[in-house]
């Protein structure tokens, strides 16, 4: 459980991170997405005990980062941006080094099981620099679960990493959904939209939404919207006549047709057939455009 209340995050009189408030609960992935400089990180290291807020309370598990950190780093498993890495440790020095921070005081059982998840086993007493940039992102998330932590805070995990690994990392991520809380940052939309359950959009230090990316997609882009191509007429014509149609709310130009909108949720395609009979149009495609995340993004993040 992740509790956040009007969390403000001050770096000299800039404010990185503006009154954000907001929760994750057991069994739940939290999307935190935003473009670079969003506060995505600051937020996180706040999270992790790593830095102290300026303003605001944050609490893990209950406890407060600021008055029972120990408390908190015991229960928060924290991948960074940047793995840090000790080269001259081996890798099974390196797991055993951070789950001893942990507070474990016999970790050998728990570096083991990390190793053996996540095929590191034969490479234990290998030195973190001989590994592949991928291995290290690898033991980069066996760092963070050894101490098997309830709260797990991933940021941008798959930064850097050949596509084959990023699946590995969602699967991983996927996987921990059952027992653990969850949070992960990225500015990949399409990632967070794969991996998250609920989504919190945040730019320049606000959240601007939040919620599922059905509820978001409802809130932020409602109304059906529908992909043709025709062909017969000029494009102007044919954009004329689409524009004439009383439930089109919006013609748009995309590729080789036009995006049509309807604020209600009207099927569009048999007015289109219409107009297609009555023109002795050609119709080269026609398909309901889903709304994505990237969308609904652009959309809050240009009107403000
Ligand atoms: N240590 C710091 N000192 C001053 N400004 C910082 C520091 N860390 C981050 N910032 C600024 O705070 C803002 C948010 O940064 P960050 O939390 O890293 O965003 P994100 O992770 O979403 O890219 C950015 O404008 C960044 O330049
Ligand atoms: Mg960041």
């Amino acid at each position: 459980m992740i509790e956040v209340k009007n969390l403000v995050k001050r770096y000299g009189t800039f404010s990185a991170v503006n009154n954000i408030s907001f929760e994750a609960a057991p069994g739940e992935i939290v999307g935190l997405l935003g473009p670079n400089g969003a506060g995505k990180t600051t937020t996180m290291r706040i999270l992790t005990g790593f830095m102290p807020p300026s303003e605001g309370s944050v609490k893990v598990e209950g406890f407060d980062v600021l008055e029972n950190s120990m408390e908190v780093r015991r229960r928060v498993g924290y991948m960074p941006e940047r793995v840090p890495v000790y080269l001259d440790m081996t890798v099974h020095g390196y797991l055993t080094f951070w789950a001893k921070l942990r507070g474990m005081k016999q970790p050998n059982t728990q570096v083991n099981q990390m190793l053996e998840r996540f095929s590191l086993g034969d490479r234990r007493n290998k030195l973190v620099r001989s590994l592949s940039k991928g291995l290290r992102q690898r033991l980069g998330l066996a760092q963070a679960l050894v101490h098997n932590p309830p709260v797990v805070i991933l940021d941008e995990p798959t930064i850097g990493i050949d596509p084959q690994q990023v699946i590995e990392v969602r699967e991983t991520v996927r996987a921990l959904r059952e027992n653990h809380t969850v949070l992960f940052s990225s500015h990949i939309l399409s990632e967070v939209e794969q991996v998250c359950d609920r989504v919190i959009i945040i730019h320049k230090g606000k959240i601007m939404a939040s919620g599922t990316p059905q509820q978001l997609a409802k809130k932020y882009k409602p109304g059906v919207h529908l992909y043709v191509s025709l062909s017969g007429r000029s494009q102007s014509e044919i954009r004329a006549l689409l524009e004439s149609l009383p439930k089109v709310d919006n013609v748009r130009e995309q590729a080789a047709g036009f995006v049509l909108s309807s604020r209600t949720d009207a099927d569009l395609r048999a007015d289109v057939s219409s107009i297609i009979a009555k023109h002795q149009l050609t119709l080269l495609e026609m398909r309901l455009v889903e709304v994505t995340l990237e969308d609904i993004f652009l959309n809050i993040v240009d009107k403000r």
